[in-house]
């Protein structure tokens, strides 16, 4: 009896997974309610200037959207959305433009499309990634600093929702976000989460490790 009512609910499952490759409202880190192919014309129209129609930007400092989480993606463009003047939580003078024009829905539109694009990573500069990869795995409980793979998982897919996917990014914008958030100029992190960690990271350490991400699998 339990056994076929496990089957029936995989059977479930899959049907569910079946209906919602075209929605990708039930994958992991989607966002309920959201259609990628409305998302895809604004993409096209608004951000394929600088993150490309697939999110696989081109340019370092435009960061790389395609297969990131799309609940992570919707997260930030509300916080970079402003209401009634105030400060927005997460602040850039470019971005915070151009999510001016978008609705709620559109947000959760557009991350739904660049989250179902394919990322194609970037690679690793240095070879000498001995200490970066330390303090990813393992962190360093002396300064009681966590392992980012903790967060972001071994292969820095990240865990949705709450946690982004770092892995192949492009070493420079992780480079000045992992400086913003220690400086505090970004302060949108649920529970100072990324404060905490990048406040106890030199700048060489912060340098070898946004290479690092960017080669990690
Ligand atoms: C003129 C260039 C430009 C355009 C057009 C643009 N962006 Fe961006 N976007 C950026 C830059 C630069 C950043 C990095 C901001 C920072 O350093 O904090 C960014 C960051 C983001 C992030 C944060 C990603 C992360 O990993 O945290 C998201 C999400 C995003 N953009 C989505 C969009 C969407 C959706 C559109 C279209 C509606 C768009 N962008 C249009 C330049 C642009
Ligand atoms: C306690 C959990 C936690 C740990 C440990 C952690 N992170 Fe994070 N990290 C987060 C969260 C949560 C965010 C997203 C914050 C938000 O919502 O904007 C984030 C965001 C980031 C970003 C920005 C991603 C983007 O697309 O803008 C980078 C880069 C990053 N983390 C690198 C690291 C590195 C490197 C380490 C280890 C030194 C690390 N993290 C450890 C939770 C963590």
């Amino acid at each position: 009896m339990i056994q076929r009512f496990i089957l029936l609910a995989l059977a479930l499952a899959f049907a569910a997974t079946a209906e919602a490759a075209d929605s990708a409202s039930n994958a992991p880190g989607a966002v309920p309610g959201s259609d990628p192919g409305k998302g895809q014309k604004i993409a096209a129209e608004v951000c394929a200037a600088c993150h490309n129609p697939d999110g696989n930007s081109a340019i370092a400092q435009n960061p790389k959207l395609a297969g990131q989480h799309a609940a992570y993606l919707y997260k930030q463009l509300r916080n970079f959305h402003t209401a009634d003047g105030k400060t927005p939580e997460r602040v850039n003078a470019i971005m915070n433009g151009m999510v001016a024009g978008l609705s709620d829905q559109d947000m959760k539109n557009v991350a739904a499309f660049y989250s179902s694009q394919t990322l194609k990573p970037e690679q690793a500069k240095s070879k000498d990634f001995e200490l970066a990869q330390k303090l990813y795995r393992g962190g360093d409980a002396t300064r009681g600093l966590p392992a980012c793979a903790g967060c972001h998982g071994a292969t820095g897919a990240g865990i949705p929702d709450e946690y982004p996917r770092i892995g192949g990014q492009f070493a420079e914008y992780s480079e000045a976000q992992l400086k913003a958030f220690r400086n505090g100029e970004r302060s949108n992190d649920p529970n100072r989460m990324m404060r905490l960690v990048a406040a106890r990271l030199s700048d060489a350490e912060i340098k070898a490790l946004a290479d690092y991400l960017a080669g990690v699998r």
